[in-house]
């Protein structure tokens, strides 16, 4: 299945009927079982700043946004998390941000070390765009690995919702391949169903995960938030257009599923997003079409609910217990276990030994 070209993967996704859904589902369920097997890895996101200057049209932090109480966590608080995180179980702590240049390099440093000496947690950053020069120092301080969406690989739709800043142009592609030369485990992903966003360029997406062979992948659908650029047109685009990708949770599915298998020994977490719009079965319905990862937020509670990058994520208001023990009821109900240590991806594996 990791043959499977651009046309193959536009079939797929153009396909409605109940077979074909069903087939593709136990295909991704079996690529899953034999590639990564039945262990649940639990990764807990500490969102560590809401501050962002950049201005991307669908998400609810960007800087014009001037509505939003913005934070930036301490490192005493983050610490608090991160062990947080580590009592849990889980075996990786997630620091996520808005792009935010306060954010003090050598500070980052410094928390890395700390969380590395005091626990035996895999650390990964999703921090935006940082510098090769930023990269280079939190890895040395201990950072594993590297999540950067590229949300979409169409260049003109990337930068109708995706402004570059001033002096800067954004190439999310390259920096990924950057990131993997540098040693980072790396993740990227796409948001599903953007309004523009046509089932060609979704299939030329999840070829892009294969030929980047990334180690992670997250995908979700795209919630339109009222107060950005994109949530508002969501509301006047033709939605109902034949080319137009829907943002539902089939269609979240199927990529997740075609995603599976075209990078059978990835990382794929059934994110938050999808148990978004579809609270009743949360986060269950990503784990039998292919994901192996759940990330639950580990965000101190009065913060969490100004990381808004778009309205209504379940997590919002709800405790740090309700998640916990909504997600181990959830894996036990699929008949999965809890991963156990930090849960690197085998492709990452494979790549570090040199084995292919
Ligand atoms: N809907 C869904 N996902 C979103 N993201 C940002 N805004 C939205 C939205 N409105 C996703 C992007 C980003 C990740 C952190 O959250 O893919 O990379």
């Amino acid at each position: 299945m990791a043959g499977l070209e651009t046309g193959d993967i536009l079939n797929w996704l153009r396909r409605e009927d109940e077979g074909s859904l069903k087939q593709l589902q136990c295909l991704a369920d079996k690529a899953r079982r034999e590639n990564v097997g039945e262990a649940v890895h639990l990764r807990g996101l500490l969102e560590i700043s809401n501050h962002c200057i950049r201005s991307c049209h669908y998400c609810g932090l960007r800087a014009p946004h001037k509505q939003l109480q913005r934070y930036r966590l301490s490192e005493d608080e983050i610490l608090e998390s991160a062990t947080l995180a580590m009592r849990r179980g889980y075996g990786t702590v997630v620091m996520q941000s808005g792009q935010d240049p306060v954010i003090e390099t050598d500070w980052l440093a410094q928390v890395i070390r700390r969380i590395k000496r005091q626990t035996s947690l895999a650390i990964t950053l999703s921090l935006g765009e940082s510098s090769v020069a930023d990269l280079e120092t939190w890895l040395r301080a201990g950072a594993d690995r590297y999540l950067l969406r590229f949300e979409t690989s169409n260049r003109q739709l990337y930068n109708r919702i995706h402004p570059s800043l001033p002096n800067e142009h954004s190439d999310r592609i390259a920096l990924l391949t950057t990131l993997k030369e540098l040693g980072y485990e790396t993740g990227s992903g796409i948001m599903v169903g953007i309004p523009g966003q046509t089932f060609e360029s979704l299939a030329a997406d999840i070829a892009l995960f294969a030929k980047l062979e990334l180690d992670m992948i997250g995908l979700g659908p795209f919630v339109p938030h009222p107060l950005t650029p994109l949530g508002q047109a969501a509301a006047q685009i033709d939605l109902a257009s034949d080319d137009q990708v829907p943002n539902t949770e089939k269609m979240v599915l199927k990529v997740l599923a075609l995603t599976r298998l075209v990078c059978p020994r990835t990382n794929i977490p059934s994110t938050t997003a999808l148990a978004t719009i579809d609270p009743t079965d949360s986060y269950e319905a990503g784990l039998c079409w292919g994901a192996n990862v759940i990330m639950p937020n580990v965000t101190p509670a009065h913060y969490r609910q100004l990381y808004e990058i778009y309205p209504a994520k379940i997590c919002g208001r709800q405790t740090d217990t309700d998640i916990h023990e909504q997600i181990l009821a959830c894996i036990r109900v699929s008949g999965r276990t809890i991963g156990v240590g930090r849960g690197d991806s085998p492709a990452y594996l494979a790549r570090r030994k040199g084995v292919v």
